[in-house]
């Protein structure tokens, strides 16, 4: 038998985090060395799995971290110490942190010549189709108005979604422009008229919805809506994990999602 991939997670005791700790529990291709979280988490310290007699405890401290991969969901702050961690140690890291800003995404792209990166907005196999069917569709219908609705919990801090930025970012680069050139994220009091070309995004926030995407493609006297619902986040966790396993002792470099899924089409 093959020998385990050492894994850390980053932000375990989050949403993901939980999920992630439930599944890899099971998973025979993986050894859970570490459960990071922050400076100041009142987790610090407690059992990861209080139920086994010598549970690994949530800790913040990384110098004691020993890990082939990590996988961060936590926020700037624990991915910077994540990527820093990385790049030490040559260590993979998967992430799914958002609401990064560029000096963030910049060390990102930066450390990628050094180890093995992966930075998705989402983990959903789903979502991967979906940017995918929306770039054909952003291309086949270049002068029909492109809207991003997303949909997410009440305590999601950062807006809009990582998944609507990327899908806006796939529609926009399957028609030649950026989000930075024709992206419109606010609307109020009297905008005007809508601006040919622009991509629109509207926000809703609420409830426990784990998270929902919707582009519309609207013409005239018809529109094409393509949607993605997830109804359990364990999805990004499982996504994560499959990511680890595949981006563990791969070559240095910027990987993605459609990377894996390619190889996977292929056969290799
Ligand atoms: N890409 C995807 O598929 C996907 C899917 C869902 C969510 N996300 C993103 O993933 C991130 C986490 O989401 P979530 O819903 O799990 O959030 P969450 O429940 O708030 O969990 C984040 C956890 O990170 C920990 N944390 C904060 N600072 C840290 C640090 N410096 N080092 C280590 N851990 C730290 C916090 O725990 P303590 O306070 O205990 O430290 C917190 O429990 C967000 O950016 C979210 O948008 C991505």
């Amino acid at each position: 038998m093959t020998q385990s991939i050492r894994l850390a997670i980053s932000g375990a005791s989050g949403r993901i985090g939980h999920a992630l700790l439930t599944l890899v529990r099971e998973d025979k291709r993986f050894e859970l060395v570490s459960a990071l979280v922050s400076s100041s988490s009142t987790h610090s310290g407690a059992a990861v799995f209080p139920e086994l007699p010598a549970s690994l405890r949530y800790t913040h401290a990384w110098s004691a971290v020993a890990a082939d991969v990590v996988i961060d969901f936590s926020g700037p702050d624990g991915l910077t110490a994540a990527l820093d961690y990385c790049l030490t140690h040559h260590a993979a890291l998967v992430t799914g942190t958002t609401g990064i800003d560029a000096a963030l995404q910049a060390k990102l792209s930066e450390a990628s010549q050094h180890i093995p990166v992966l930075h998705a907005a989402n983990f959903s196999l789903g979502v991967a189709v979906l940017k995918r069917l929306l770039g054909e569709a952003a291309a086949a219908l270049p002068d029909w108005d492109l809207e991003i609705i997303e949909a997410h919990h009440s305590r999601k801090e950062d807006a809009p979604s990582g998944t609507a930025l990327a899908l806006g970012d796939a529609a926009a680069g399957a028609r030649g422009t950026t989000l930075a050139k024709d992206a419109v994220y606010v609307r109020e009091g009297r905008p005007g008229a809508r601006r040919s070309g622009s991509i629109g995004f509207a926000v809703v926030r609420g409830g426990d919805v784990v998270g929902e995407h919707t582009a519309l493609l609207l013409g005239q006297g018809e529109r094409v809506e393509l949607s993605h619902r997830a109804t359990d986040r364990s999805i990004f966790a499982r996504g994560a994990l499959e990511t680890a396993a595949w981006l563990a002792g791969k070559k240095p470099g910027a990987y993605s999602i459609d990377d894996l899924l390619q190889e996977r089409g292929r056969g290799t």
